[in-house]
This record gives C-alpha cells, structure tokens and sequence, in this order.
C-alpha cells in the first residue's frame, strides 16, 4: 500500500476529530445481546457482556473511515454479505462493519496504520480466530456443535475454509469451491469417489455438505442428520425410511451404512462387499447375534447367491415378513 506521508497525517487528523466526535452509538455498546438480528441474537448473553477486548465506543470509527486508506478492501467487502453489519445499529460500533471483525481501530489509525493496534488474524490461533467469528455465528443449528468439533479439535478454523476478502466461491465465502476444498485437506477421499459406483460428487450432483456439516454434528463423522433427526440419507432416500410392518432390523438399528459405503464402491448398489451374499452371511450365520441363520436349503449352489434376486424388499417390506414382496 502506497501512500503519502501526507495523507497519513491527514487521516490521523481525521481520527482524531472522530474519536473526539460524541459518538450517537455510545449507548448502544451496553445493549450487546438486543439485537433484533437472528444472526447475533442468540450468541450466550453472558459472552456478549464482555467483549473480547474491552474496549469504549469510542474506539471505533466506522468502516466508512477504514476505506480511506484500505480502500480496494473495502470496495470488495461492501459486496459481500458482511455489509449488513452496518445496519446493525442495536449491536453497535463493536458488532459493525470491519471492526466487528478487527476489533476498534482508532489505536490503529492513531499510529498511521499500527500494526499492533488491530487485530490480524493470520497472527492468531485457530481457537481466537473461531471465538471472533462466534460472536456472531453462534446461534442456529448450523453452528452449534462448532465449538466441540472434529475441526475445531484439530485446529481447523473457519478461515482454513472461509475467506471474507478473497473468497473463490459467490456464495458462503468459501477459500475454493466444493469438492476441491475438502480435498485439500481429504485427498484420500477423492479416490472414493472415482470408484465406478459413486455419489456423484466429483461432477457436482450431490455435495459433501449435503451429508456432513463442517461445523460439527452431534452424530459421528460430522455426518448430518435429517430434519426429523434421522439418519441424513432419507433426505434423498425417502423410500427407505419407512416405517414398515416388516422392518429388516439392521436398516432401523445399525443404519445404511452396516451395509453400503456412502462415498464409492466397486458394487453397483455402494455396497461394502462385492458379492451380495457374503454381505448377508456376514450376519446371516448362526453364530451371529440375532440374525436367523439363512435355511440349510440356501446351499451356496448358485441360484441362491443372489439373495435379493428373492428378498427383492431388503430394506422392508409392509407385506412378507422374509422380503419377498
Ligand atoms: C467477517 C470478518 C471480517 C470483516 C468484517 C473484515 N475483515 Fe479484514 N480480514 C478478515 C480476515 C479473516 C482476514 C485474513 C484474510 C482472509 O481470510 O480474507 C482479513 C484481512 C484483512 C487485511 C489484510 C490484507 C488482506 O488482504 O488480507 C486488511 C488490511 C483488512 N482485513 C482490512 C479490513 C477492512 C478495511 C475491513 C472493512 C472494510 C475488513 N477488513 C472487514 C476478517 C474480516
Ligand atoms: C491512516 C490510514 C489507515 C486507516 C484509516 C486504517 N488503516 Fe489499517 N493499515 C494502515 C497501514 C499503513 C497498514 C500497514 C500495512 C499495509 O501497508 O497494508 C495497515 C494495516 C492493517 C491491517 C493489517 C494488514 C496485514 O498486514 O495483515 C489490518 C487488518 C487493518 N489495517 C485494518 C484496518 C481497519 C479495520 C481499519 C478501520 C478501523 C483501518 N485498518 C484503518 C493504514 C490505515
Ligand atoms: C472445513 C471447512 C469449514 C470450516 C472449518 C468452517 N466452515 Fe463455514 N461453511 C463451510 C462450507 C462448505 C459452507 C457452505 C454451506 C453448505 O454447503 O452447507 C459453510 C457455510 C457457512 C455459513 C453460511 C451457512 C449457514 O447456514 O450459516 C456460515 C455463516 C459459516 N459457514 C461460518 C463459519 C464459521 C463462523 C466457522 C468457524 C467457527 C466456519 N464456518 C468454519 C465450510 C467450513
Ligand atoms: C459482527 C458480526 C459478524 C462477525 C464477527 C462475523 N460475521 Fe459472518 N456474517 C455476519 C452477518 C450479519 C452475515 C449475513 C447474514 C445474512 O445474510 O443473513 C454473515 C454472513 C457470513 C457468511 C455467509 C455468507 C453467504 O454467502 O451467505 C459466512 C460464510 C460468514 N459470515 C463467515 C464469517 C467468518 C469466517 C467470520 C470470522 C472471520 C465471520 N463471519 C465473522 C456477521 C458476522
Ligand atoms: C452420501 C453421503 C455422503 C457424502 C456425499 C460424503 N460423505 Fe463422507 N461420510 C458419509 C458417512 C455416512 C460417513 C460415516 C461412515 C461410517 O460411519 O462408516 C462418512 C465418513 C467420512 C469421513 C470419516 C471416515 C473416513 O472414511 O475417513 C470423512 C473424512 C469424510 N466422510 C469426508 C467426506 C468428503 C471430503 C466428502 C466430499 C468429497 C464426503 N465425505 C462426502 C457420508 C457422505
Ligand atoms: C484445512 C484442512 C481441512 C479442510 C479444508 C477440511 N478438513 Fe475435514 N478434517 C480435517 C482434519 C485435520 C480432521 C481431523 C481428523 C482427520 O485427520 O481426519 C478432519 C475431519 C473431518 C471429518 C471427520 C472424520 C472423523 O473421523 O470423524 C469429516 C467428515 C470431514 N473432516 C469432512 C470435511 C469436509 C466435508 C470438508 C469440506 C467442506 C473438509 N472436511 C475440509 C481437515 C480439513
Ligand atoms: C443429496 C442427496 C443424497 C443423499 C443425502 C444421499 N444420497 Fe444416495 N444417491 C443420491 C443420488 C442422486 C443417487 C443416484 C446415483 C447417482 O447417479 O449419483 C444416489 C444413489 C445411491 C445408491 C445407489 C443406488 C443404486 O442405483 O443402486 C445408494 C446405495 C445410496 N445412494 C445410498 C445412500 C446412503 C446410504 C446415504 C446416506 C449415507 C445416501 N445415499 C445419501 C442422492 C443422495
Ligand atoms: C441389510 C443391508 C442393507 C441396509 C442396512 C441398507 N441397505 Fe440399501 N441396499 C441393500 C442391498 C442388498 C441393495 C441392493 C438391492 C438389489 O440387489 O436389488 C440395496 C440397495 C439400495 C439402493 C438402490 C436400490 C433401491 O432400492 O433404490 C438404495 C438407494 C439404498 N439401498 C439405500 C439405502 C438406505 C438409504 C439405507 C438406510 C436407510 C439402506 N439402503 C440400508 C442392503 C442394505
Ligand atoms: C448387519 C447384519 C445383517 C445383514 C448384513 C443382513 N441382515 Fe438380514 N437380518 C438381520 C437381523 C438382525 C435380522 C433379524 C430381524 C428380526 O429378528 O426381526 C434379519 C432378518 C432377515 C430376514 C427375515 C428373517 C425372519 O425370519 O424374520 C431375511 C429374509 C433377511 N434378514 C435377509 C437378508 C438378506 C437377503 C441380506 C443380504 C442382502 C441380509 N439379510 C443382510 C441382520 C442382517
Ligand atoms: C431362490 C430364492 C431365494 C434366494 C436366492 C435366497 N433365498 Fe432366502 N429364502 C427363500 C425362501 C423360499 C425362504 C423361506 C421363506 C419362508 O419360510 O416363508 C427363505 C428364507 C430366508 C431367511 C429366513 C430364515 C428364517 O429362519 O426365518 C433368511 C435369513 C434368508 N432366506 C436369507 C437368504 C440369504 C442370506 C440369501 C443369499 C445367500 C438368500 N436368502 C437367498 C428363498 C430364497
């Protein structure tokens, strides 16, 4: 950034009358928490009482001043949907524009641009740039298990996948498109996906995100659930959900995955075994559980090796209690 030692003093003029200003949005920085906002209003009130770095409203002096010297910045952020925290006015000056996110700049602008008065966040932990973010993306389902997750855990934070200046995507700020980004970190997961079987991820039908929630699930493996808080499959699977008079037991108990790999396989049905009958005797031997054993008469001869070819309803049936029909 190149700039006149003039105009720095010019500005360093300016946020001296700005902060000498009486700031209309004094009041407002002890009503944090009232927002009307959906977006902040449900952040923990007693983490909205103090803020992260105490600071006076008049430590802030609006965005517009920011733009003076970081103007290509800000002409780039006024399009993206962080703008409207500039309407924010109940969560005042330390919920607005850039020092909602960079904290109060008048120290920065006091020094000419003090790069110790502001918050940088490639200077920070995953953890404080997770907490910054969270003051106001705490709230909803989305985000709720974000502090306990996986992620987080493992020092993932949202800017390893979000970018509020240089996002590559049109919508949610993302550092790259789906399913590039996860595979920076996933590599391993591509492979499954080029199986001959596969969700279709690689050619943008279904997203990884349709099945997990980066931010963290209650469920393992950050895998969704369904709006009925059911096993996210049925979201696209609905047929299979049921409730049938005749339930085969692993669908309801395990889940779909006792049986299919979500990601790729070699089988046509994304099954975790190529022959569907060393699937089914993988339970259906007499030393399991509480599978029936299949009947002496199912001799492995071949007309009984392909077992759906008979319990065609494998995952219910309202009418055949052995799958028939
Ligand atoms: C939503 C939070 C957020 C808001 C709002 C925000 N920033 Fe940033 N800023 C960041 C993050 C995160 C980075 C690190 C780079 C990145 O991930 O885009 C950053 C980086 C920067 C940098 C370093 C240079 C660069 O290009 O990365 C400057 C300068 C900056 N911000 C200024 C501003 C100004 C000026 C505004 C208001 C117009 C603003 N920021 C609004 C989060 C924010
Ligand atoms: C008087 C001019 C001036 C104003 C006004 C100003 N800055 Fe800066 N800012 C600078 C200078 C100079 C630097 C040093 C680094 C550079 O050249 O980009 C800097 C650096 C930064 C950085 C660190 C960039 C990095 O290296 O990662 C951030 C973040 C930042 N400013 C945010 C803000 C925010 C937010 C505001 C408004 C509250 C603001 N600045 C207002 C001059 C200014
Ligand atoms: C591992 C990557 C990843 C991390 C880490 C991550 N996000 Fe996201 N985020 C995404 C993706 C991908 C989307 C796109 C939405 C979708 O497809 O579900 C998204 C969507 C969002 C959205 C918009 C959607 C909504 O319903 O709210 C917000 C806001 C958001 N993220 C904030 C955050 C915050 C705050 C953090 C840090 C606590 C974070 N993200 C961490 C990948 C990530
Ligand atoms: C001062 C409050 C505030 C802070 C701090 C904040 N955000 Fe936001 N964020 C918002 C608001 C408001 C929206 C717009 C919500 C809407 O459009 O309904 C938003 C939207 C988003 C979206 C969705 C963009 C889209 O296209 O839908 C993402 C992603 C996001 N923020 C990520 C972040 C990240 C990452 C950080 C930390 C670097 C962060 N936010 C910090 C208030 C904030
Ligand atoms: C059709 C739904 C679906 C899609 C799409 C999907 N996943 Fe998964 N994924 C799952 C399920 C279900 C599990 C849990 C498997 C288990 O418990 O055996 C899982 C497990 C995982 C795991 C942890 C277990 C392991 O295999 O290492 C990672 C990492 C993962 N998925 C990443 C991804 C990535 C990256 C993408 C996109 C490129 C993606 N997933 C797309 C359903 C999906
Ligand atoms: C910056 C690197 C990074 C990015 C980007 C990233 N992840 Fe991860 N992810 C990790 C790390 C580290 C873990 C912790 C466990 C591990 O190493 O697998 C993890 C764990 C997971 C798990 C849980 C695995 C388990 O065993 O429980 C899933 C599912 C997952 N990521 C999905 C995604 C999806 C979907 C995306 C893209 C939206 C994504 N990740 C993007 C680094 C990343
Ligand atoms: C976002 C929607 C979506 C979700 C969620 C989803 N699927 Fe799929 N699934 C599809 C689509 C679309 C196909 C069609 C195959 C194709 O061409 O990609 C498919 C195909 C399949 C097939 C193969 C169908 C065949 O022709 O034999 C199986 C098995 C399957 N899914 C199981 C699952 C399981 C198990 C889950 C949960 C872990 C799941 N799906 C979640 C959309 C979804
Ligand atoms: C007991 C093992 C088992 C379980 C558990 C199971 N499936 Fe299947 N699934 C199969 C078999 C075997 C096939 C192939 C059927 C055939 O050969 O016609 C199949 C086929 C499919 C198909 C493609 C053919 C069709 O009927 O549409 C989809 C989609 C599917 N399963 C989804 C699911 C979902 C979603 C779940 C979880 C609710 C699930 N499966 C649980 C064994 C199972
Ligand atoms: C993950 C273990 C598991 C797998 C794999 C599995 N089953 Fe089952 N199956 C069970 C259990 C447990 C029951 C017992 C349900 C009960 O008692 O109500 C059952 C019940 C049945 C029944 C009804 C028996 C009766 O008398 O009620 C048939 C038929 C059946 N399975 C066929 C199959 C076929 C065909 C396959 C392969 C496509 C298969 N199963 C795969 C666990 C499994
Ligand atoms: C040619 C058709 C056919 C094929 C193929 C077939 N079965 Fe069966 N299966 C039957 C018949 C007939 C019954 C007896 C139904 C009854 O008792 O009403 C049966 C019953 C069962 C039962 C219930 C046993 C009980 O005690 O209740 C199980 C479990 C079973 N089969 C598993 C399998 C498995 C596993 C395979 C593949 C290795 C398979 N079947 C292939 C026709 C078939």
């Amino acid at each position: 950034m190149k700039r006149s030692n003039g105009s720095l003093v010019l500005w360093a003029g300016l946020a001296v009358i700005l902060i000498a200003a009486p700031n209309v949005d004094a009041r407002a920085s002890s009503e944090y928490g009232q927002s009307s906002d959906a977006v902040h209003s449900s952040a923990a009130p007693s983490q909205d009482k103090t803020p992260a770095a105490p600071a006076d409203s008049s430590d802030y002096v609006g965005a517009e001043t920011c733009k003076a010297c970081h103007e290509s910045i800000y002409n780039n952020w006024e399009k993206t949907p962080h703008w409207k925290t500039t309407l924010d006015v109940k969560g005042g000056p330390s919920r607005q524009g850039c020092e909602g996110c960079h904290g109060p700049g008048a120290a920065h602008i006091a020094g000419g641009g003090d790069v110790t008065k502001i918050f940088i966040f490639g200077k920070h932990s995953a953890k404080e740039i997770n907490a910054r973010c969270m003051t106001c993306h705490a709230s909803g389902t989305e985000h709720m298990n974000a502090i306990n997750s996986l992620h987080t855990k493992s020092d993932v934070s949202c800017i390893s996948c979000h970018s509020p200046h240089h996002a590559q995507t049109p919508e949610f700020l993302l550092v790259k498109a789906q399913p590039e980004l996860c595979y920076t970190c996933h590599l391993d997961k591509k492979a499954e996906f080029e199986m001959p079987f596969h969700h279709r991820v690689n050619e943008g039908l279904v997203q990884c995100t349709d099945c997990h929630n980066p931010h963290g699930t209650v469920a393992a493996k950050q895998v969704r659930t369904s709006a009925a808080q059911d096993a996210v499959c049925f979201t696209c699977h609905a047929d299979k959900r049921g409730p049938f008079v005749f339930e085969h037991e692993p669908v309801k108990v395990e889940g779909c995955t006792s049986c299919h790999t979500p990601h790729g396989s070699p089988n046509v049905h994304l099954l975790k075994v190529s022959n569907v009958n060393l699937l089914c005797l993988s339970c259906h031997t007499t030393s399991f559980a509480n599978a029936p054993g299949a009947p002496s008469f199912h001799n492995q001869a071949a007309q009984y090796q392909a077992c759906t070819l008979c319990h065609t309803q494998i995952h219910g049936s309202n009418v055949d209690p052995t799958f028939f029909k």
